[in-house]
């Protein structure tokens, strides 16, 4: 008989614990779950993978894919660019162009701009803007394959393609004093495309490197420290177009109950235990009572 009963609390004390601590919101479990490309990198808000989890985890226009090496992709104006490194405290991201990334993986030493020309970035203004300290490369494409000697420099480490369809291409910083004088000799297209560099003096060591690297964009989107610090998980409500804090119970506009939260829960839990505990000393001590 003692032993009936102290089995019978013991599982009317798992039901009810479980009952109470199971009850999870549903956008909050879907935008708990980590998520990755296979390179490592976590991928969460205001970011979100295509396929992988649902856009109301992340923030319009954050959409990633991944590329079959594992990258997560970003694309800006249909033109991919790989993620390289997501910094979530200061909201920037470190990209580079893809097609380049691809077509310069076979030849470190120098750069081939022939079929995969950079085309000018152009930004989601209202989403990306490059990071203030990034500096810009004018590639100046068709140029004459005679050169004054102080322009051959910006030849360097730009491959000369074979069949001459770009010309001989330069490269150099928007505000090098030489910029004229090599647009005067090139007839091509002029690309303007931004690189991670601090570019004072005008010079690069290796244009191949620093264009493959690529370049940091910073982001504007919700401040998602607040909800996350409540216990929350960012996300985004489409159809009314708003911020939304996914929180254990229920979704929120901008930060969890911290006392209607976890903690009730929690609390609920102790409460249940003790209840459950005094009620089996009670059958205890009664029956200890009915035994003597
Ligand atoms: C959200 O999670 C529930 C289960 O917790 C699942 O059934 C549902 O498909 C998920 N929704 C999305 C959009 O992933
Ligand atoms: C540059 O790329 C083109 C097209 O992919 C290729 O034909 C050419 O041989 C490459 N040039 C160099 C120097 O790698
Ligand atoms: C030159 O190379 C490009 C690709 O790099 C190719 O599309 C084009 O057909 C080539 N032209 C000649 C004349 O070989
Ligand atoms: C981030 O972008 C904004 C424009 O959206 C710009 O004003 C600001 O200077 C940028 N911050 C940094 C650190 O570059
Ligand atoms: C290339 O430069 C040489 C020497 O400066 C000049 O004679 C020639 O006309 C130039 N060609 C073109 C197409 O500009
Ligand atoms: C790599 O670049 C160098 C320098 O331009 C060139 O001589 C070499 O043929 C290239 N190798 C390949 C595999 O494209
Ligand atoms: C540009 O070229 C002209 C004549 O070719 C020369 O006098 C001038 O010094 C050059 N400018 C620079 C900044 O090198
Ligand atoms: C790229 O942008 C620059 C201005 O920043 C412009 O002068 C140039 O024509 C553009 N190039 C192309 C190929 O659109
Ligand atoms: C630009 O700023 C970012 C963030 O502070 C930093 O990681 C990066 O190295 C800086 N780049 C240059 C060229 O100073
Ligand atoms: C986000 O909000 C927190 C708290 O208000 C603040 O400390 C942090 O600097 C903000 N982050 C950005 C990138 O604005
Ligand atoms: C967005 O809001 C609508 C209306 O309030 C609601 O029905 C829907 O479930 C919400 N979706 C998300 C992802 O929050």
């Amino acid at each position: 008989m003692k032993n009936q009963v102290s089995c019978f609390c013991v599982f009317i004390l798992c039901v009810l614990s479980r009952k109470v601590l199971a009850k999870v919101d549903h956008f909050y479990k879907n935008c708990s779950v980590p998520e990755t490309c296979g390179d490592g990198q976590t991928i969460t808000f205001p970011f979100y993978i295509r396929g992988k989890q649902p856009s109301f985890c992340g923030y319009p226009g954050f959409e990633i894919s991944c590329n079959s090496n594992g990258n997560p992709v970003l694309n800006l104006h249909n033109i991919d660019y790989i993620i390289h490194e997501i910094s979530y405290n200061n909201q920037f991201v470190w990209v580079s162009n893809a097609a380049v990334s691809e077509a310069n993986k076979a030849n470190a030493s120098c750069i081939n701009l022939s079929s995969h020309r950079i085309q000018n970035v152009s930004l989601p203004e209202d989403r990306f803007a490059l990071l203030s300290n990034q500096s810009e490369l004018v590639l100046l494409y068709n140029c004459n394959s005679s050169l004054p000697g102080e322009l051959i420099r910006y030849r360097d480490g730009i491959c000369e393609n074979e069949n001459k369809t770009a010309g001989t291409v330069l490269a150099l910083v928007r505000n090098d004093p030489n910029l004229e004088n090599a647009s005067r000799a090139c007839s091509g297209d002029r690309v303007v495309a931004p690189v991670d560099v601090y570019a004072g003096n005008g010079a690069f060591s290796n244009i191949g490197e620093v264009i493959k690297r690529g370049f940091l964009l910073n982001w504007t989107a919700s401040n998602c420290s607040v909800c996350e610090e409540s216990g929350g998980r960012c996300g985004f409500n489409a159809s009314t177009y708003l911020f939304k804090c996914f929180c254990t119970d229920r979704p929120r506009a901008q930060q969890c109950d911290l006392a209607n939260g976890r903690i009730t829960k929690v609390a609920i839990a102790i409460v249940a235990t003790a209840i459950g505990i005094l009620i089996f000393l009670a059958f205890c001590f009664r029956e200890k009572i009915f035994i003597e």
